[in-house]
């Protein structure tokens, strides 16, 4: 269905993510019949160029990054078409009399902050200053959303200084992804699972988004930021909140929000015995992490794992178990709630204690397993095994699963239809800054080291002793 026909301003237009990310979900969103008649997108940014050699920076982008995607040469025409570009400078005047001129009235226009944070006030104060601020203007800014509570509180008061609220779209992209919005429909489109969903019948709760790829030239920028700032405080938090929320009244921004924000306040402060932090070491050709970002004395970690607790009625004794991390042995995310066992078992002991547990695939193979115990087939008695219901989403529906919208494309097109559902309101991001800031200054006071381990492993060891010692085990990383 497509939208209303809109200006998209994408600053930072000739960087990185605009090159990998945000230009090829445009490009994918054009091909689906998306775009309305007379969109523009506007690539800004300090480089000099024209929209014809912009065009050709897109068309190279669209090659390295859309994969095999197969589209249309008529597709790729009429893209090209509405891509224009206008050199700007964020901190100075020129260009912007220029890309003022260039929108459109009435319309929806939407500018992309894809840039450091750094140029997040600027950009707002000569949206302002140069009569593009109005109602119809929405802002959506990037993650890294500031480095602490104090800096997110300075930005968001930097975009409140010219913008409501419910004009500034903050992503962050796990949002986007189409297991983390199942999530909700499978907790709150099914009776099966909410009556279930307490620490009377949960055990416990794993998260895991394990990466293999390593800093990937980001160095400067991961150094100074550690698995906890990059990936713990925004991505995993959200996972929690999902799992965690109580069911919001309505599938509408401020419901789901307030529900989510209810969940960061409520997480305790973590034991610093309930963290274990890593840096990985070199394998073969595979450099170290001290060597990827070129600081033989870094402290700062590629790996974090965590036990929580969220004090309220619903999660009390439910421990929460969250790790993250660099050049570990597969790309593998995903969330598992681990069920009690039965309170007591009809069987002999050699049919040993089972567990439910449900299991929600985030990459790859995005689906859904339920762990069931049934009888070993076969006339050995009453034996016992798990096996999974498995719904591998592109098995259960069809080539349509597979044909799923990225994170971005779908992100971006919610900034225009003006949905907020999966965005981060201000106080969340404070409020998870609020929880991280003292965990971050433990560290620091206490001048706490990482722990080396392999490229290719699941972590330091001792990041498995984090649930051993309850009598617990995490998932295997494959
Ligand atoms: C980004 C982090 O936000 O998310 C990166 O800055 C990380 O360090 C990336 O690699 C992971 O995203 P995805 O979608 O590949 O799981």
């Amino acid at each position: 269905i497509p939208v209303e026909a809109f200006d998209l301003v994408v600053f930072g237009g000739t960087g990185d993510l605009a090159r990998r990310k945000i230009l090829p979900a445009l490009f994918r969103r054009y091909c689906a019949g998306q775009m309305p008649e007379g969109a523009q997108i506007i690539g800004a940014a300090r480089s000099e160029m024209d929209d014809a050699q912009f065009r050709v920076f897109v068309t190279e982008a669209i090659a390295e990054f859309n994969g095999d995607f197969p589209y249309k040469d008529e597709d790729m025409q009429g893209f090209l078409s509405i891509l224009f570009y206008i050199t700007v400078d964020a901190l100075g005047d020129r260009g912007w009399t220029e890309l003022a001129a260039k929108m459109q009235a009435d319309r929806v226009r939407a500018f992309y902050f894809s840039v450091g944070p750094s140029l997040f006030g600027p950009l707002a104060e000569r949206l302002h200053t140069y009569g593009m601020a109005d109602m119809n203007t929405r802002i959506v800014v990037e993650k890294p959303f500031g480095r602490d509570l104090e800096t997110a509180k300075e930005l968001n008061r930097s975009l409140a200084d010219h913008f409501d609220e419910h004009q500034v779209y903050r992503i962050d992209h796990y949002l986007g992804k189409e297991t983390v919005q199942n999530l909700m429909a499978i907790r709150f489109g099914n009776m099966l699972f909410e009556p279930l969903w307490n620490s009377q019948y949960v055990d416990h709760i794993q998260i895991t988004v394990a990466e293999t790829v390593g800093v990937q030239g980001r160095g400067e920028y991961y150094d100074r930021a550690g698995a906890m700032r990059d990936m713990v405080q925004n991505h995993l938090m959200q996972l929690l909140c999902l799992i965690a929320m109580e069911p919001p009244s309505r599938f509408e921004p401020d419901a789901v929000r307030d529900e989510k924000l209810k969940v960061i306040r409520a997480l305790d402060p973590v034991d610093p015995g309930d963290i274990v932090r890593g840096q990985y070491r070199a394998e073969g050709e595979r450099q170290s992490y001290l060597e990827d970002v070129e600081n033989p004395q870094s402290t700062t970690e590629s790996f974090i794992a965590l036990k929580l607790h969220l004090s309220n009625w619903r999660w009390a004794g439910t421990p929460f178990y969250l790790r993250t991390g660099k050049r570990m042995r597969a790309r593998s995310s995903e969330i598992a709630v681990v069920f009690k066992e039965t309170p007591h078992s009809i069987f002999d002991e050699e049919a040993g204690r089972h567990r439910n547990i449900l299991t929600i695939r985030l990459q790859p193979n995005e689906g859904i397993d339920l762990d069931v115990t049934i009888k070993e087939p076969g006339p050995g008695g009453m034996r016992l095994v798990d096996v999974p219901l498995d719904m591998t989403f592109t098995e259960a529906l069809g080539p349509d699963a597979e044909q799923v919208p990225d994170a971005y494309e779908r992100l971006i097109m919610d900034v225009v239809r003006g949905n907020q559902t999966l965005f981060m309101r201000g106080d969340e991001v404070e409020a998870a800054w609020a929880w991280t800031d003292p965990i971050i200054a433990g560290w620091e006071e206490r001048g706490d080291k990482p722990l080396p381990y392999d490229t290719g492993s699941s972590g330091p060891v001792d990041a498995l002793a984090l649930m051993h010692r309850d009598g617990r085990r995490w998932r295997e990383v494959r």
